[in-house]
């Protein structure tokens, strides 16, 4: 592969013996699960997102059912979400008992806006489930205006920024994937649920540990879903490198502005006042199986992360079936990842953008 679609080596390389270090420490610990490494990480995480509590759970799936029942969804209600974002982000709302209701998103930001979220919204619903896609920050504050409470889903937003803060606190709960490939990841599964709410809080952390306090006596029906103390160890040495790996993936951004990529494809473009540390860096193009092919020709890593959105998906049939969404259908028809990590560089970028100028899409 000339240009990888990911590099999470690279940037990990410097961190092995501290992260090797790490994992010692825990395995001569014996304590493994809810420990110091996940408390001080829940501490870490949370100071660094500006939000007064984080609780650690399994993956960043788990981390959305669980914020949304901690929110008090369930049976009944409606969840508005995204139908063009990961399949997950719609996943986790029927375990609650609560029925997603799929709303639009802007093509250009592929993000929800307050118009799209608006149109969505009935007196059923209990909560909107906000995705930071690609590392771009929707605006949380404006739809949390409507009058509903906002989760953000901000597994793939590691590192950005926005006017109004970090994400993980610019909603009522936000939630986290710490998935390898994520711009924060961990050596396996691991999520997070953030909140500046102490009730919320409280319940997202019954519900991880099967409904209980002391695993004696159970007021809830809950979850087996905590974050491990060797994946919070390993995450623990990562976070103080997070915003040098965002400012890393923005230089990445501006080195294909620089190679004149704009002259042939749509550039993602930032939500108004934020600065996306771009997961994914996704473009488009109205014919973009071209692209695809000269990718593929000169060995760049390309790939459509969501060409059939959530709602047209087989198993969202009872949710999705007849529902319109221009935007979506138009993100998912055009949309194509192409190289993205913190240590992309120039002349990168340049072999990428002179792939995709050779076949002049
Ligand atoms: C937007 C979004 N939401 C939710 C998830 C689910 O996270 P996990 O894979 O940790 O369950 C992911 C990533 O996989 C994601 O990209």
């Amino acid at each position: 592969m000339a240009v990888g679609l990911f590099d999470t080596r690279t940037p990990l390389a410097p961190l092995r013996e501290e992260i090797a270090a790490a994992i010692e420490r825990v395995v001569a610990s014996g304590s493994y699960i809810l420990g110091p490494e996940v408390s001080a990480f829940e501490a870490e995480f949370a100071g660094y997102c500006g939000a007064s509590h984080a609780v650690g759970v399994a993956n960043g799936t788990d981390a959305i059912t669980i914020a949304l029942r901690a929110m008090g969804v369930g049976p009944g209600d409606e969840v508005v979400v995204p139908s063009f974002t990961f399949y997950a982000s719609a996943e986790a709302i029927p375990p609650t008992g609560a029925t997603p209701v799929f709303c639009d998103i802007d093509p250009v930001t592929y993000c929800v806006s307050t118009e799209t979220v608006r149109a969505a919204l009935t007196p059923r619903t209990k909560a909107v489930i906000v995705v930071h896609l690609f590392g771009n920050v929707a605006p949380v504050a404006e739809i949390e205006a409507l009058g509903v409470p906002v989760l953000e889903d901000a597994a793939q937003a590691a590192g950005s920024t926005s006017a109004a803060g970090r994400p993980g606190a610019l909603g009522t709960a936000a939630t986290w994937s710490y998935f390898p490939s994520k711009n924060l990841g961990c050596y396996g599964d691991g999520g997070m649920i953030t909140t500046s709410d102490e009730g919320i809080a409280e319940r997202a952390r019954t519900l991880r540990f099967h409904g209980s306090h002391d695993k004696v006596t159970y007021e809830l029906v809950g979850y087996n879903s905590r974050l491990d103390e060797l994946q919070a160890a390993i995450l623990r040495v990562q976070l103080p490198h997070l915003d040098a790996w965002a400012d890393g993936r923005r230089a990445a951004g501006r080195h294909y502005e620089e190679a004149g990529l704009g002259e042939l494809v749509r550039l993602p473009q930032p939500t108004d006042g934020s600065q996306p540390a771009w997961h994914l860096y996704v473009v488009g193009h109205p014919d973009v199986a071209r692209l695809e092919s000269a990718l593929a020709a000169a060995e760049i890593g390309h790939k459509a992360y969501y060409r059939t959105p959530i709602h047209r998906q087989a198993a969202m049939r009872a949710w999705g079936a007849g529902v319109e969404l221009p935007g979506t259908e138009e993100a998912a028809r055009t949309h194509l990842a192409i190289p993205m990590s913190p240590v992309l560089t120039q002349a990168q970028a340049d072999q990428v953008v002179a792939a995709a100028r050779a076949a002049r899409v």
